[in-house]
């Protein structure tokens, strides 16, 4: 899926893709960073859209890894599915389900969590929840990485997790931020 079928599937669904462009390369590249790519095993992704991401992350990931990807949107999770990587295991779900599909794929503790879930037009409440769900699967230590277009919901992360470092990513459309909280 190139850039215009993301642009004509997110104005079918402003509120859920919350985006009108897939995240640029420097964006893909500045949510990954934390991620220890040599030691993680257990990885999971939340809004993965057509998948621009989740290819960094098999780009990067160990032979042994597998990455648990969530995603609500029936095309996108065609072109997930399209990747074919073994390692790559597509979720038509939404995200509040993690703690059912860690159990279910038999993951350990998870080594890190992206997200790109436009978590400002969710309800508060549900977001507050996939990210404490998101902590709690966390091992201690391992990160995770939001995308955001605003600083809104900063404090959030901090709550929940206690710390948060924010790094901005300008080549992007548009601008981004990348927050990022480490299991304490
Ligand atoms: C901003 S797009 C990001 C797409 C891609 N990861 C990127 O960075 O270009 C957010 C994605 O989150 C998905 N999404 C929204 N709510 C979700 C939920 N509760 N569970 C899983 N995915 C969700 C949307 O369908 C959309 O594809």
């Amino acid at each position: 899926m190139g850039p215009i079928s993301f642009f004509r599937e997110s104005l079918r669904d402003l509120k859920t893709v919350g985006t009108v462009t897939r995240s640029s390369k420097a964006l893909c590249k500045g949510v990954i960073k934390p991620i220890d790519f040599d030691s993680a095993r257990f990885l999971v992704e939340l809004g993965a859209g057509d998948g621009v991401i989740t290819e960094h992350m098999l780009a990067a990931m160990h032979p042994d890894a597998k990455l648990l990807t969530f995603e609500v949107n029936p095309k996108f999770c065609k072109k997930l599915r399209e990747l074919k990587d073994e390692r790559l295991i597509v979720v038509e779900d939404t995200a509040e389900k993690l703690p059912i599909y860690l159990a279910e794929n038999n993951f350990g503790e998870v080594d890190c969590v992206v997200s790109a879930i436009p978590f400002v037009s969710l309800p508060k409440s549900l977001a507050d929840t996939i990210v404490t769900l998101c902590r709690d699967a966390l091992r201690i230590g391992a990160p995770f990485s939001q995308i955001h277009y605003s600083l809104m919901r900063k404090k959030v992360y901090q709550g929940i997790f206690g710390n948060i470092n924010v790094d901005f990513v300008p080549m992007n459309i548009p601008p981004a931020f990348v927050l990022t909280s480490r299991k304490a």
